[in-house]
């Protein structure tokens, strides 16, 4: 079934739903528009024809199938001080959907790759403006629902998608878009502190050997978690060490 824009505005705390057949991405449609649409405002598209990943990848979507599809949201600079953890909050509320949909063995590789069964499920990207002292965020979403035809030229990695379980794309987006919203306009008041633990429940590698790629740099360590600022704690030589959420990647060692 098409997504259904009537559906999707229905079920939204705020903002405005609006879906496209094809786009070129709808974090790109979000950040061009966001002066004009109310906070909490959704962008989902069929298909992507440009669809952007972290660290300058591409995105793919494949047409009628994955679910694609960013929010916008807004903070002023004195309201929320841990930006860089939305991601993780992002991350851990998709996970906690899926685990409420009854879907097992559902995992977050640090710091916001949502995984099932060991591979890659879906992905998250967080844009943002500043502007007269507010953060405007554009989180942009891919979920891998059905993979069945993968162009191989963009996809590089191990996936995993979910059609075993033949969930419907406008439910699910009903039931995650909110769920998402709340946590958005309730973390400046909770802040990270009240997810660490959540999010460690769902932790991909903890307490295995993990390398940290940032740029040529490679670092080792045994991976325990999250700080209460979302950032990586590796067991190096018998210590601690705090990794701050960046421009990295985490792979098994
Ligand atoms: C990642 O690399 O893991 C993040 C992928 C984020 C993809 C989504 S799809 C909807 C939104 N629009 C984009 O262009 N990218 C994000």
């Amino acid at each position: 079934m098409k997504l259904n824009q009537l559906d999707l505005q229905a079920a939204l705390l705020c903002g405005e739903a609006v879906i496209f057949d094809e786009i070129d991405s709808t974090n790109e449609y979000l950040l061009c528009e966001y002066k004009h649409l109310a906070v909490g405002s959704v962008c989902a598209a069929e298909h992507q024809t440009a669809g952007r990943g972290r660290r300058g990848r591409s995105w793919y979507s494949g047409k009628n199938q994955n679910l694609c599809f960013s929010l916008l949201w807004r903070y002023s600079a004195d309201e929320v001080h841990q930006i860089s953890a939305l991601s993780l909050v992002v991350a851990l509320v998709l996970a906690e959907s899926f685990t409420e949909l009854g879907i097992s063995d559902i995992q977050i590789k640090w710091p916001n790759d949502v995984y099932y069964q060991g591979k890659k499920l879906g992905g998250i990207l967080i844009e943002s403006r500043f502007e007269n002292n507010d953060y405007y965020l554009v989180i942009g979403i891919g979920l891998n629902l059905s993979m069945d035809q993968v162009d191989l030229n963009v996809v590089n990695q191990p996936y995993a998608d979910l059609s075993a379980y033949h969930l419907e794309r406008n439910q699910l987006l009903q039931r995650i878009v909110p769920q998402l919203q709340k946590n958005l306009k309730i973390y400046p008041l909770v802040g990270f502190e009240n997810y660490v633990e959540r999010w460690q429940s769902y932790d991909l590698f903890y307490g295995k050997p993990v390398k940290l790629l940032a740029g040529d740099t490679e670092i080792h360590g045994i991976s325990k978690g999250i700080n209460d600022k979302g950032e990586l704690l590796l067991e190096q030589a018998g210590k601690i060490n705090a990794y701050a959420i960046g421009e990295m990647s985490l792979r098994a060692q």
